[in-house]
């Protein structure tokens, strides 16, 4: 297997037809067998990799090179997401060019060729693969809060997420409603992920005003939430599933499917066994 396909497998499983700005292969290489994947996979992860015998290492976030320089491009499938859940398009795009340029002014500050000059340097076949993956894992989860419906608490929808992906039952962090309450009716519902990062108070709020009761993010910033409760907390419910544990959950079918190729893939760096 090549790195290119390595990727096309992940585009595949998402539906996606093109690699997302915040995807990239760094280091391309082929006859490929052996596969290191983390959440983050850096230098330490490359020379690991070439000490230990394998062929490529994949890795979750973005790393460097166009993956984050072009990282901004791919919050605008927020404003897909949130246009279907009844936001205006003009307010979702307004909101989102705000978000982007400011991530496009702060990853335009990374040095953004560290650990790729690495994967050069020891030859090792280097991509990271994030909005697919995360996209996966979107959709899992939608399908647990469609199953779940509008009449059931909040309580209950956590109770069905625990239920359903091993990857909560086996994280460190709790779901936790860190905006309303679980005893909360869930009423209209978005699952906000699978669109670089989550959108932070302001798409949470232009949700919250567009008739969106629970929306479920993976992870929120603490001056995000404690705003949103202030704002909205009387009302509206966010829950956060958890990071590391809900990437796992975008993470593993790929894993699967390379296993199904017939590869020998190693996680690491917090991926939670499904
Ligand atoms: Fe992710
Ligand atoms: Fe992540």
């Amino acid at each position: 297997m090549n790195t290119e396909q390595l990727m096309g497998i992940a585009l595949d499983l998402a539906g996606l037809r093109e690699v997302p700005g915040d995807s990239a292969i760094y280091q391309e290489g082929n006859g490929i067998r052996r596969v290191l994947i983390g959440i983050d996979a850096r230098s330490a992860e490359l020379t690991l990799a070439k000490m230990l015998g394998y062929d490529a290492v994949i890795a979750h976030h973005p790393i460097g090179g166009s993956a984050t320089l072009n990282f901004h491009t791919v919050l605008g499938r927020h404003v897909d997401q949130m246009t279907t859940a009844g936001v205006p398009e003009e307010l979702a795009r307004s909101i989102l060019a705000e978000v982007a340029e400011s991530r496009r002014v702060l990853y335009s500050m990374s040095n953004y060729d560290h650990d790729p000059s690495v994967a050069r340097l020891l030859k090792m076949p280097y991509l990271n693969i994030h909005t697919p993956l995360d996209e996966v894992g979107r959709r899992r989860m939608a399908a647990v809060a469609d199953e779940v419906g509008a009449e059931a608490t909040v309580g209950d929808l956590i109770a069905a997420f625990y239920d359903t992906f091993a990857e909560f039952r086996h994280a460190a962090t709790r779901i936790e409603a860190l905006v309303g309450a679980a005893d909360r009716r869930v009423g209209r519902i978005v699952v906000s992920h699978g669109a670089g990062t989550n959108g932070g108070y302001p798409v949470a709020k232009a949700y919250f005003d567009h008739g969106v009761d629970t929306l479920v993010y993976i992870h929120c910033r603490p001056d995000d939430a404690r705003r949103l409760e202030r704002e909205a907390g009387a009302a509206k419910t966010l829950v956060v599933t958890g990071h590391i544990a809900s990437d796992s959950i975008g993470i593993n079918p790929y894993v699967a499917r390379l296993r199904d190729e017939g590869l020998d893939v190693t996680p690491l760096s917090g991926i939670l066994s499904p």
